[in-house]
């Protein structure tokens, strides 16, 4: 076969998270014991109340196509999100329902995208961003960021790196796989660059912002910034707030232009999002909230323990993340004994943990830590890094 793949699909990697967390489950299969803190998933078991409406939708028969963006029920529960949680006041017709939030990701670039337009993405950045944006014949613009900044950009950096060619800015926080968040003065800051830059729509992925340890409110432009509302799609959905990544629901809200063309690519692609998911995440977003309370102070100790455990081991080093469940750890003192970080993720997965190299993030010299995990295990994970590095 002379041409076995498309040029579309050359252009793009498999997902390393997916690839780690598959070798982990080969080995543990195996036999062997291995703490598996690549995979970015809250352990915590789904609210019963949500399980339960599941069932009901099950009993009541809702087993038929839905509208192709989401029920009506299920679109006013994403707009009750969009206010409530975000800020964001938007009509149900500027909402859409896909099939987790990494496909409206993928239908917003797809539906937008031509070759040559850019994307600036910041870095290090979630696997999927660049390889939807290549897949879609767009040209990644890395916005590096380090941890000495705290992974924050500067509105100069930004200024730099937009050309007329721009199409999209890449805003994500909390971030995966930082934990960063944007604060509002450097939003505001992002505003004024981008009124000078009118042809620049912004993805906005805030599906980590129930998951904030810092008592700040979460920020984000969209409702910051109204006069920008209409060039901002906001992602969000309910698989790490609440605990719903196989359910596959997530949302976007933006400009109708642009809903209306995801929703005409998402009609001859999956279809509606899955009936059953959309009754559990109407109950996941109108019922109680108050186990996230719970829930965010486990992370935030699961998140000091591993930070403090970390930072006592020679050469390793993370800040303290703000959000979402990952650590950035920089190995760089031991870059000389392993070369890059692709060998010291195996070194540690030959030591019995798993975690995911930061140069698959478009970082560099060091990996991510998910501690989405109980704290024994995590404790031990830390222990065996300590072991395997010393
Ligand atoms: C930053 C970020 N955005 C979006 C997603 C997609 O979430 P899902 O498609 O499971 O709703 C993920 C999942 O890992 C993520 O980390």
């Amino acid at each position: 076969m002379s041409k076995p793949i498309s040029a579309a699909l050359s252009r793009i990697s498999p997902s390393q998270t997916a690839a780690m967390t598959d070798r982990a489950l080969a080995l543990k299969e195996r036999g062997r014991d291995i703490i598996s803190l690549s995979v970015g998933e809250p352990d915590f078991q789904t609210p019963a109340h949500v399980i339960e409406a599941a069932k009901r939708a099950l009993d009541a028969g809702q087993t038929k196509y839905t509208a192709i963006g989401g029920t009506a029920r299920m679109k006013a529960a994403a707009a009750l999100h969009y206010a409530r949680d975000l800020g964001i006041e938007v009509p149900v017709s500027q909402i859409t329902v896909s099939a987790g939030g990494k496909q409206a990701i993928f239908h917003a670039f797809l539906a937008t995208l031509d070759p040559g337009d850019e994307v600036v993405i910041p870095s290090p950045w979630w696997v999927s961003y660049p390889e939807i944006v290549r897949f879609a014949g767009g040209t990644v613009v890395p916005l590096e960021t380090g941890a000495a900044a705290g992974f924050r950009f500067t509105a100069e950096a930004l200024e730099a790196a937009i050309t007329p060619k721009t199409r999209w800015l890449l805003l994500n926080s909390p971030g995966n796989p930082t934990g960063a968040t944007y604060p509002a003065a450097l939003l505001r800051q992002v505003a004024d660059v981008l009124r000078c830059h009118p042809q620049v729509l912004v993805l906005s992925d805030d599906i980590y912002a129930p998951l904030i340890y810092t008592g700040e409110p979460h920020v984000t432009l969209a409702a910051l910034e109204p006069d920008l509302a209409d060039r901002i799609l906001t992602i969000s959905g309910v698989s790490k707030s609440h605990a719903l990544t196989g359910l596959r629901i997530g949302f976007a809200a933006g400009p109708a232009w642009l809903i209306a063309a995801m929703e005409k690519l998402q009609s001859h692609n999956s279809g509606n999002p899955a009936s059953i998911s959309q009754a559990a995440a109407v109950a996941a977003l109108e019922g109680p909230q108050d186990f996230l309370a719970d829930w965010r102070t486990r992370f935030r100790a699961r998140r000091d323990l591993v930070v403090a455990g970390i930072n006592a081991i020679p050469g390793l080093s993370t800040p303290v993340p703000e959000g979402a469940f990952y650590c950035m750890v920089d190995a760089t003192p031991h870059m000389a004994r392993f070369g890059d970080d692709g060998t010291l993720a195996m070194h540690l997965l030959d030591h019995g943990v798993a975690i995911v190299q930061a140069s698959a993030f478009g970082g560099r010299d060091g990996f991510r830590i998910s501690f989405a995990m109980d704290e024994a295990s995590l404790a031990e994970a830390v222990r065996r890094i300590g072991a395997a590095l010393a």
